[in-house]
């Protein structure tokens, strides 16, 4: 029986409330389904980690990582610690160090989530954002000159590298064909006259390689408009790092909220172990009050388990969020529920339950 090995960061804030949540859900499915087992390494990693030691995880974290076949996280950033040190100094340590370049992010609204657009029919919110991951404008060169004079400048610049690009566009195109669905990229090049010239130019060429593909391009700028007026008219679509990262956190708001929103952080090569989070943040302002919705991170558990081969049991995961919703009876409190974080969790066990009773098909 395959026996996956686990690392689970639990981080911060709300982190390790819907990680608990997470991993119930995970060690109930394999233990109803029988045919593959866990075993689960907890790291301490997060803002309490550094305000005893200094940083965010040890020197050789991504060391210690290397030998799990993925890794959970939770959350990450806490008030007390800078926000760009924690997460320079154990996300996007991940992130980078594992060459994790694909963010895989699901924008899709299940049957009972809720959704502010009107007249949008649920089907109409179906897509996929692949968001690079690795570079552009989150690769972290930049420089402060003349600190703290009345002529200091910041400066931030974008890194999108031919190999950086192409990989993830071409993952994109990829993924478009297999799901016989559209492919959009996002871009900007009318004001950033560089590195979005750059974006589209290689997405021309990697185009070619792909007759048949149906293409879509749009601004940032429309494409949020759209994404809000006519959400069908996205499937799957590949962007750069910041604009998918803002991209997603809309996409979330018409998909039942942060609550709902995971991603995978994924080394396609599998070289190196792939992450799953939940989008969200630590949540400070809910943390510890059992408020916190979980069930983002039990999707990026299923993300998991897609990633690990057994879609089957992914799909599983995600048919029970989708049932504990549409009952509407033991709803999480942002969602306008009432349930505390563990009577979700709890809940969800049950539908998940109830499917291997009804005889899962294998
Ligand atoms: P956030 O996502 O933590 O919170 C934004 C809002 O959404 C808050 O009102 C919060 O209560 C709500 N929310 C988020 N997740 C929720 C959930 N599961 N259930 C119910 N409500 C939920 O974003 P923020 O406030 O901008 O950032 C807080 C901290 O988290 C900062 O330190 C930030 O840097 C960090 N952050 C970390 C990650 C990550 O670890 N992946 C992502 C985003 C922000
Ligand atoms: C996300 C987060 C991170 C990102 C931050 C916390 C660095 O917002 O995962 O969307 O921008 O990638
Ligand atoms: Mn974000």
């Amino acid at each position: 029986m395959p026996a996956y090995k686990i690392a689970v960061i639990p981080g911060d804030g709300i982190g390790p409330e819907v990680m608990d949540e997470g991993l119930k859900a995970l060690r109930c499915i394999a233990a109803l389904d029988g045919s593959l087992d866990f075993s689960f390494t907890h790291f301490p990693w997060g803002c309490e980690y550094y305000l005893r030691h200094g940083r965010m995880m040890d020197e050789d974290g991504l060391e210690q990582l290397k030998a799990f076949d993925a890794i959970l996280l939770g959350a990450v950033g806490y008030p007390g610690v800078p926000d760009h040190v924690s997460l320079w100094d154990l996300l996007l340590r991940i992130r980078k160090g594992f060459d994790q370049y694909v963010n895989l992010r699901p924008v899709v609204l299940l049957d009972g989530a809720p959704c502010p657009l009107a007249g949008v029919k649920r089907e109409q919110v179906d897509m996929v954002f692949v968001r690079e991951n690795s570079e552009g404008e989150y690769a972290g060169a930049g420089a402060f000159l003349y600190p703290d004079t009345p002529h200091e400048v910041a400066l931030q610049t974008g890194v999108f590298s031919r190999r950086g690009t192409e990989r993830v566009i071409r993952y994109a195109f990829e993924l478009a064909a297999r799901e016989r669905k559209t492919l959009t990229s996002v871009s900007k090049g009318n004001a950033l006259n560089y590195s979005m010239v750059f974006w589209d130019k290689i997405f021309n060429e990697v185009k070619a390689d792909y007759p048949d593909a149906q293409t879509f391009s749009y601004m940032v700028d429309a494409a949020s408009m759209f994404m809000v007026r006519e959400p069908q008219r996205f499937q799957v679509v590949v962007t750069s790092n910041l604009f998918g990262d803002i991209l997603t956190d809309l996409g979330a708001a018409i998909a039942g909220g942060m609550g709902l929103a995971a991603g995978a952080n994924l080394n396609p090569e599998r070289q190196y172990p792939s992450m799953f989070e939940p989008i969200h943040g630590s949540a400070p302002d809910i943390a510890g009050k059992g408020l916190a919705n979980p069930l983002a991170t039990v999707w990026a558990v299923s993300q998991m388990l897609d990633h690990l081969g057994r879609a089957d049991l992914g799909k599983v995961l995600l048919d029970a969020i989708e049932t504990l919703l549409k009952e509407g009876k033991t709803l999480p409190v942002d969602i306008g529920g009432s349930a505390s974080t563990q009577a979700v969790g709890d809940a969800l066990l049950e539908k998940i339950g109830d499917t291997f009773a009804n005889g899962r098909k294998q």
